[in-house]
């Protein structure tokens, strides 16, 4: 069974209940399964080694779920209008990959949260577009026909999936945001049969 892979960061709980919802999504069309991976935080100066295996959520990406799936979602909070810095310092270890061509023609597409409204959804969700085109994959975002993308009052664009997590931080998806994310899960999974 083919896996897609659902990539993210998140320090507060919003990106990780996105890909939760995107799993969701994926494993809602026939043969497909959602690998949830994450990646390890990076500081300016490097005090102590990150555990091999994280204390709880998913675990760590490695290469090989990268030439492993059929398709892949990338996940980060908005961090001054662009993806987190561990998010980057993964895509950026990934020039064998990029030579390779391990990425070239699968579906991808992208997810973010922030705490305002206006805070810079659509340009984080494009900055991490950016080097999946280079890396050659098949980007999507979420179509019109999706009645929620009418009627949302918070996030969720046809840029990729968004959750607004407000001025508490509060993690949790509104239906609609919800709704959303498991509509770009599903469109990913059925792109990556339809490829296949
Ligand atoms: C350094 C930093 C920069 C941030 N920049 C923005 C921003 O540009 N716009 C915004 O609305 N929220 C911004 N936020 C808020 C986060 O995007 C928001 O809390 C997000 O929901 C966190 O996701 P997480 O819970 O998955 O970690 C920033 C937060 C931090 C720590």
């Amino acid at each position: 069974m083919p896996d897609i892979l659902v990539l993210y960061y998140s320090r507060g709980g919003s990106v990780a209940r996105l890909a939760r919802q995107i799993a969701r999504g994926i494993a809602e069309v026939d043969g497909m399964q959602a690998r949830l991976r994450t990646v390890p935080p990076v500081a300016v100066v490097t005090t102590t080694a990150q555990p091999p295996v994280p204390d709880d959520g998913a675990p760590y990406v490695e290469r090989a779920d990268l030439a492993e799936c059929a398709g892949l979602l990338l996940g980060s909070p908005t961090r001054f209008g662009n993806m987190a810095a561990p998010l980057k310092h993964f895509i950026d270890g990934l020039g064998a990959e990029w030579a390779s061509g391990t990425l070239v023609g699968k579906p991808a597409a992208v997810f973010t949260s922030t705490a305002t409204q206006h805070g810079g959804q659509e340009a984080t969700l494009l900055s991490m577009l950016v080097p999946l085109l280079h890396h050659g994959c098949v980007v999507t975002g979420i179509p019109y026909t999706e009645p929620q993308l009418h009627t949302t009052a918070g996030g969720g664009t046809p840029y990729g999936a968004s959750h607004v997590a407000g001025a508490n931080d509060d993690p949790q998806p509104s239906d609609d945001e919800a709704a959303l994310a498991r509509a770009l899960g599903r469109r990913v999974a059925q792109l990556a049969a339809k490829l296949a």
